[in-house]
């Protein structure tokens, strides 16, 4: 196996990677074991992903752990997901302390059960201090929910005489979704080989390259990781332009 951490240009790291942890039950069926089995095993995934992410340098990484259509899952299952929350984000803590993580949510968390509210504000709270690298868990999370909740807040914002309709411009969308403050996903993986972006960040990844992979996320390795931000540096980033007008050389083999 290349050494794909050693292939990494550390100039041109993506600031932005979002990850669609996926393929935890197939994961547990593939060893014979209930679904839960195998959220528990995302848990080792998601703190290498993290400690990865942060040694290279990256700004932000947000992880899709828990979407608003998830809530359609058998209640046992949703049960026992909102449990293992509540007990990593206490056991964690500590490791993002060291790690000097910040931790952030976006979604809306008021609809999350109370200890689990109460853990991630702890957590949250514990960690506003850090500034390696910023850690997003999107809970109870969907792209069109940021959307719209972005939209009716511009709207109040209009109908209190704030704003005017003529200075909702781009950027300042920005400033009212979830993500404000954060730049543009650049790099968005998605484990256990499903290829769509099931309701997660959609205005934040017009412009990000997609990468997917088979692996099942609690197989997902920090190589995996490495190999897939090279993979994004191997890739020739035009934003409409020719490939004759950019000034960026690509690095790859
Ligand atoms: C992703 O794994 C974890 C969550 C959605 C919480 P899945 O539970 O979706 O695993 P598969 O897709 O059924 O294998
Ligand atoms: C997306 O995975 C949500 C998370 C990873 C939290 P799903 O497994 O819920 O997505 P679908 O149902 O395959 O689109
Ligand atoms: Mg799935």
């Amino acid at each position: 196996m290349p050494n794909w951490k050693e292939k990494i240009d550390k100039e041109r790291l993506p600031k932005h990677i979002a990850i669609i942890m996926d393929g935890n039950g197939r994961w547990a069926r593939k060893h014979d074991k209930p679904r839960v089995f195998g959220h528990q095993n995302g848990v080792t995934a998601v703190r290498n992903a993290a400690e990865a992410a942060a040694e290279l340098g990256v700004d932000y990484l947000t992880l899709y752990a828990f979407s608003t259509e998830n809530w359609n899952r058998p209640k046992k299952e949703v049960n026992a997901l909102m449990e293992l929350l509540v007990k990593t984000i206490n056991s964690e803590t500590d490791t993002l302390l060291k790690n000097k993580i910040k931790l952030n949510s976006i979604g809306d968390i008021s609809e999350m059960p109370q200890d689990c509210y109460d853990e991630l504000k702890i957590a949250i709270d514990r960690t506003a201090d850090n500034d390696r690298m910023t850690l997003n868990l999107a809970l109870n999370y969907s792209g069109r929910w940021d959307i719209t909740q972005a939209g009716r807040r511009i709207a109040q914002d209009v109908k209190d005489g704030v704003m005017n309709p003529e200075d909702i411009t781009d950027e300042k969308f920005n400033d009212y979704l979830d993500t404000t403050g954060m730049p543009d996903v650049e790099l968005l993986i998605r484990t256990s080989g499903e290829q769509r972006i099931s309701n997660f960040l959609l205005w934040q990844v017009a412009y990000a390259e997609l990468y997917f992979t088979p692996k099942l996320w609690p197989e997902f390795t920090k190589e995996d990781l490495h190999e897939a931000i090279v993979n994004f540096q191997c890739r020739e980033r035009r934003f409409g332009k020719t490939s004759e007008q950019l000034t960026e050389s690509r690095k790859c083999e």
